[in-house]
C-alpha cells in the first residue's frame, strides 16, 4: 500500500464524556465490531472507581490498565482505526486535553437521562479552540430520557456548535421501539437482549408514509416518527460534511450503547465522514502527512508501573511519513539522534512490537526520562509542533522537601513529573516558594505517592488560595511592569520562565481584565 493509501484509510479519534455518560461501553462495542476483542467485559475501565479515590494502589492499578488501553487500534472495513482512551476522572483532565492534541475528531457520548454535564462542556471547549470535527452519540435511551428535541438544543447552546441529527429515536425508556436512520432511510429495531455482537433488526422504510411503518412500531409511535422526522428535515439543514470537518456542525445519534443498539450505525458512518489525519502546524511550517520524511511528536508520557524501574512510555504520533523501527531520527530538543529497536504499537490488551507505523498511529516509545511533552522528532528537520499546550491549572498548593536530606531526590522527581505533565511548576515572584499547580486535586496525593515510590523522596503540602493561573504578556512594556509591580504578591514565573498571574478570584481576575486592557491573559501555556 502506498503512504497516501495508508493515510487515507486512516482514523484517530477519542470517545469524551462526562464520567459514567457510557464512553467505556461505546469503546467496547466499537472493538467487538472490529474484532479487536471477542467478550464484553474485556475493556476494563480506565477511570478511577467511585470511593476509592484515596486509594493508592487503586490508582497505580488504573493508571496500569490506563496504559494498556491508551491506544486501541483496529481495523474495520478496511479502515485502520485508532482510539486514543482519556481518563474517565475529572481531576485527570488535563492528560485528557492533552490527549485531545493528538486526535483527528472526537466523539461525545452524552446520557440521554442527564444531558450535557460540566465535564462535557469542558472537553468541548478544548475541541472548539482546536476545530476538531465532533460526532455526538446520545446514548442510554433504553432509560427515560430527555425529549429529543430538548436534547438537540442543549447540545446546540451548551456545547456552542450547530447539531444535525442523523438518527431519530422512537420513544425511550421502556417504550423505546427504536431508531430511524435519517441518511440510510432504515429502521433499527430495538430489543434489549442484544447485549454482543448480534446486529439490530433492520428494515428498509424509504417512505415514511407506508404501512410497514405502522406494523413495525405500531400506529401512535409511526404518528409520532413521522412528525419529527418532519420536523428534523423542516429545521435543520441537510447534513453538510465540510460544515462537520471544519468543527462547526456535530453530527448525532441516538442509541444504547450497553445493548450494541445504534453503535453500528455511528460507527458506519464514522469511518465515511470522519476526517484522516491532516496537516499539523508547526512553529515554521505546517507538515503534511503525505510528506516522504517521518515527523511525530509525544502528546503523552506514562511512568512505568514497577516503582523499581523509572522507566516511561512516550506516546509519539506520526504525523507524516513512515516511521520505522531501528531508524535514527532526531531529538529535536537534544539534537541527539535515537533509534528505537522496541516500539510498540497497541491493541486492545496488548502491545506487540512494530516495524514500521503510519500518519495518525500511536507509537510507545520506551524513555529512561529523556522525554518531555511536546518533544519533536523527525528526521533532520528542526521542527517543533505547535498546538500542545499546557492548560490553566485551577488547584494549588505549595510543596515543601520533608526530608532535608533528599533534596536532590526531590528536586529531580519534581522535574521528571513536570515533563510527564503530571501538573505545572511555579516560582512565586513574592518569596520564592514552588508552587504545584494542577487541574484535579486527587494529583496532589498522586505526586506526593510518586515522589516517595519512584524518587525516595518526601513531599509537604502547605495550603494556597490561588482560584487560577494564567499566563500574560503585553506589547505594552510599561503597563506590563507597572502590573507587576502592583500585583508583586500575585505573580509567579512558570518553569520556562514565563511571567503568571496567580488570580485570587474570579472577581480579582476580571478587575484585572478590566484595568490592564493592553494585557493578554491567556488560559493556555501557548500564545
Ligand atoms: P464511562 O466510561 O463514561 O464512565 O461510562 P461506562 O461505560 O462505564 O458506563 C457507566 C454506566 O452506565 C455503567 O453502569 C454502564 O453499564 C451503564 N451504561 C452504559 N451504556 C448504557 C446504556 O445504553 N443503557 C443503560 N441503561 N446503561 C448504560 P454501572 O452500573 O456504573 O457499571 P457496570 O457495573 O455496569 O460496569
Amino acid at each position: 500500500m502506498t503512504l497516501q493509501e495508508e493515510i487515507t484509510r486512516r482514523r484517530t479519534f477519542a470517545i469524551i464524556s462526562h464520567p459514567d455518560a457510557g464512553k467505556t461501553t461505546l469503546t467496547e462495542k466499537l472493538l467487538l465490531f472490529g474484532g479487536a476483542i471477542h467478550v464484553a467485559g474485556a475493556v476494563k475501565s480506565n477511570k478511577i472507581k467511585k470511593g476509592a479515590t484515596s486509594d493508592f494502589m487503586e490508582i497505580e492499578r488504573q493508571r496500569g490498565i490506563s496504559v494498556a488501553t491508551s491506544v486501541m487500534g483496529f481495523e474495520y472495513r478496511d479502515v485502520k482505526i485508532n482510539i486514543l482512551d482519556t481518563p474517565g476522572h475529572e481531576d485527570f483532565a488535563e492528560d485528557t486535553y492533552r490527549t485531545l492534541t493528538a486526535v483527528d475528531s472526537v466523539i461525545i457520548v452524552i446520557d440521554g437521562a442527564k444531558g450535557v454535564e460540566t465535564q462535557t462542556r469542558k472537553l468541548m471547549n478544548v475541541c472548539r479552540m482546536r476545530r476538531t470535527p465532533v460526532m455526538v452519540f446520545i446514548n442510554k435511551l433504553d432509560r427515560p430520557c430527555k425529549d429529543p428535541f430538548d436534547l438537540l438544543d442543549e447540545v446546540e447552546k451548551e456545547l456552542q456548535i450547530r447539531v444535525r441529527p442523523l438518527a431519530f429515536p422512537i420513544s425511550n425508556g421502556t417504550t423505546f421501539k427504536g431508531v430511524y436512520n435519517l441518511y440510510e432511510r432504515n429502521l433499527s429495531l430495538f430489543t434489549s437482549d442484544e447485549r454482543q455482537t448480534a446486529d439490530a433488526e433492520r428494515v428498509e422504510i424509504r417512505d415514511l408514509a407506508s404501512r410497514q411503518l405502522d406494523d413495525c412500531v405500531t400506529e401512535r409511535y409511526a404518528r409520532q416518527l413521522r412528525e419529527d422526522v418532519e420536523l428534523v428535515e423542516g429545521v435543520y439543514d441537510p447534513f453538510d460534511r465540510e460544515a462537520y470537518l471544519r468543527g462547526e456542525l456535530a453530527p448525532v445519534f441516538f442509541g444504547s450503547a450497553i445493548n450494541n443498539f445504534g453503535v453500528r450505525e455511528l460507527l458506519d458512518c464514522f469511518v465515511r465522514i470522519a476526517p484522516s489525519p491532516g496537516s499539523s502546524p508547526t512553529l515554521t511550517r505546517s507538515v503534511e502527512p503525505a510528506e516522504e520524511r517521518m515527523t511525530g511528536f509525544v502528546f503523552k508520557i506514562h511512568a512505568n508501573m514497577d516503582p523499581n524501574h523509572r522507566d516511561r512510555i512516550a506516546f509519539l504520533k506520526i504525523c507524516s511519513g513512515r516511521f520505522e523501527r531501528n531508524h535514527n531520527y532526531l531529538h529535536v530538543r537534544s539534537g541527539k539522534l535515537m533509534k528505537f529497536s522496541s516500539p510498540t504499537a497497541f491493541m486492545a490488551e496488548k502491545k506487540s512490537v512494530i516495524d514500521e507505523a503510519y500518519p495518525g498511529d500511536i507509537v510507545g516509545l520506551h524513555d529512561t526520562g529523556n522525554f518531555k511533552i511536546g518533544d519533536t522528532f523527525t528526521e533532520g528537520e528542526p521542527l517543533k509542533f505547535t498546538g500542545i499546550p499546557s492548560f490553566a491549572p485551577e488547584q494549588f498548593r505549595y510543596i515543601e522537601n520533608a526530608d532535608p536530606l533528599k533534596f536532590k531526590q526531590l528536586a529531580k522527581g519534581v522535574d521528571q513529573l513536570m515533563d510527564e505533565g503530571v501538573a505545572q511548576l511555579f516560582t512565586s515572584a513574592l518569596n520564592g516558594r514552588k508552587i504545584i499547580g494542577t487541574v484535579g486535586a486527587l494529583q496532589f496525593e498522586v505526586i506526593q505517592y510518586r515522589l516517595e515510590h519512584e524518587y525516595n523522596a518526601a513531599c509537604r503540602w502547605e495550603p494556597i488560595s490561588i482560584y487560577k493561573a494564567c499566563w500574560i504578556e503585553s506589547d505594552n512594556e510599561a503597563q506590563l511592569a507597572d502590573f507587576k509591580r502592583r500585583k508583586h504578591t500575585n505573580m509567579a514565573v512558570d518553569k520556562h520562565g514565563r511571567d503568571v498571574f496567580l488570580a485570587d478570584t474570579s472577581y480579582s481576575l476580571a478587575l484585572a481584565q478590566e484595568n490592564f486592557k493592553e494585557i493578554r491573559f491567556h488560559f493556555t501555556s501557548e500564545f
